[in-house]
């Protein structure tokens, strides 16, 4: 297996993410996001108690950090934004005057760089952080007010960068920022009611989570209808989304199981793309969840229904679902309404004891390299075979591996291992003509994961905290590089 045995336009590159590897987060004009927020405030929610003030400080090494990508014969890099470091205050203003020029500046510098060494810039605009001040203003993605307001950043971001990213990406991941963030609560901005815990910091999980993807859905809507009718000048330009994709497998034969693995996909993969392809939630959701799930307009609807150019998707791994059987309709008055609840699916890791698949160092994360294939075949059939990225795939370090020596970190054969099985499987789908054009790992270097901090890490470079974040490659990496190497042209 090696790149010779993808097409020739296909292309390999690795992902990040701003709040995870720029850092200068209180610099140069940007203002706080509600992740700042969230790790400043609630230091305890993670599990280092650390946070992504400095990160892998990208800000300031982006030369050094695409010299790495270029050693790697990457094509690609997949990169976000900070809202709040080009819109600080989250409003852009009648005359731009909401506009940080600093930041404008930055991120020319980062994309001319990427040109210059020949890597093509993959651009997501929102990868959960959320201005700060448009969260304490009208309470951000909660609020149908945030809709204007991301629309007019995403045009800056066309604007301004328009004539050199030629892929945009609107949103990373809106099921992670829904679900962690407004139900679960161990994402920012923490918001839960379940289960009366006592670390949620407010919220409803039975109706936010509902309401701020729907809202989400609708900024995407609105980025992508005014990019199609201003900025996209040529075919070679596209817009997308990039969506989490977990397979479910049933976990018996029984029809209950096999009906909740596909109330499981509804409730991830389909809350999503069934809007996005008809402007509709799917009809599980609708049953189960009731007037609490929000409808669109006519207006919203159109305007939903085949928004995209592309589908990004992130898959890293794979539960069974067991149907929990429960009387219809759901008596609301003993139970909590809950979105965690809703699909009356129980998310299982193993089955008599066995995982699923080998277990990592996140404890969501089990290898289940099969299930890539499975999900994309489902995209393609259930979706209208759309054009897909894979914008994320990859794995943290193994269990207890925290007492390795550096060397030791360095020889990741877990992760060769991990990205040639799922390569594996992705050419499987493509072979079954799932149109697939891009595949970028997780991540380029270690960096901050989110609520657990930097234990765990899910670089192919090591990042060393210890000692002025120096980068050293792993065997990950090298592995790339070769897998990467374009066979000499021999002349005549
Ligand atoms: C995501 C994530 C990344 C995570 C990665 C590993 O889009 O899920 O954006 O930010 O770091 O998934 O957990």
């Amino acid at each position: 297996l090696n790149r010779s045995s993808f097409p020739d336009d296909f292309i390999f590159g690795t992902a990040s993410a701003a709040y995870q590897f720029e850092g200068a987060a209180f610099d140069y004009g940007r203002k706080p996001s509600v992740w700042d927020n969230f790790t400043h405030k609630y230091p305890e929610k993670i599990n280092d108690r650390s946070n992504g003030d400095v990160a892998v400080d990208e800000y300031h090494r982006y030369v050094e950090d695409v010299q790495i990508m270029k050693h790697m014969n990457l094509d690609a890099y997949r990169f976000s934004m900070s809202w709040s470091r080009i819109v600080p205050n989250g409003h852009v203003g009648i005359n731009e005057e909401g506009v940080n020029q600093e930041g404008i500046q930055h991120y020319m510098d980062l994309i001319d760089e990427l040109i210059a060494q020949n890597i093509e810039p993959y651009v997501t605009l929102f990868h959960w952080d959320t201005p700060q001040a448009l969260q304490e203003e009208y309470g951000g993605f909660l609020s149908h007010r945030i809709v204007d307001d991301y629309r007019d950043y995403a045009n800056i971001c066309f604007k301004y960068f328009g004539d050199k990213v030629k892929n945009w990406i609107t949103l990373n991941e809106p099921y992670t920022y829904s679900r962690e963030g407004y139900a679960v609560g161990d994402f920012a901005p923490g918001r839960c009611s379940d289960w009366q815990d006592s670390s949620c910091l407010g919220g409803d999980s039975g109706t936010e989570p509902y309401i701020v993807t729907h809202n989400l859905l609708l900024a995407h809507a609105a980025a992508v209808e005014l990019y199609k009718k201003i900025y996209q000048t040529s075919d070679d330009r596209k817009i997308g989304i990039t969506l989490i994709s977990t397979w479910f497998e049933p976990y018996s034969d029984s029809p209950a199981d096999i009906n909740a693995a596909q109330r499981a996909i509804d409730f991830t993969l389909g809350w999503y793309m069934q809007p996005l392809t008809t402007g509709r939630y799917p009809e599980s959701m609708r049953t189960l969840v009731g007037k609490r799930l929000p409808e669109f307009t006519a207006d919203e609807t159109t305007l939903l229904a085949k928004s995209y150019d592309f589908i990004g998707l992130n898959y890293y791994t794979a539960n069974y679902a067991a149907d929990i059987p429960r009387e219809d309709p759901k008596p609301e008055s003993k139970l909590q309404p809950s979105y965690l609840t809703d699909s009356n699916v129980n998310y299982l890791t193993q089955r008599n004891g066995v995982p699923i698949g080998i277990p990592t160092a996140s404890q969501w994360l089990y290898v289940y390299p099969k299930g890539f294939k499975n999900i994309l075949l489902y995209l393609k059939e259930k979706y209208e075979d759309p054009l897909i990225y894979i914008t994320e795939n990859g794995r943290s370090n193994d269990v207890n591996d925290e007492t390795k020596t550096l060397e030791e970190a360095r020889m990741d054969i877990f992760r060769i291992d991990y990205h040639y099985r799922h390569l594996y499987y992705l050419l499987s789908a493509m072979s079954e003509k799932v149109n697939v054009k891009g595949y970028f790992a997780w991540s380029l270097l270690d960096n901050f994961e989110w609520n657990t901090g930097y234990t765990s890490r899910f670089g192919l470079n090591y990042v060393d905290r210890d000692d002025g974040l120096k980068r050293y490659d792993k065997l990950s990496a090298k592995w790339f590089r070769k897998f990467l190497e374009r066979p000499l042209k021999l002349q005549g």
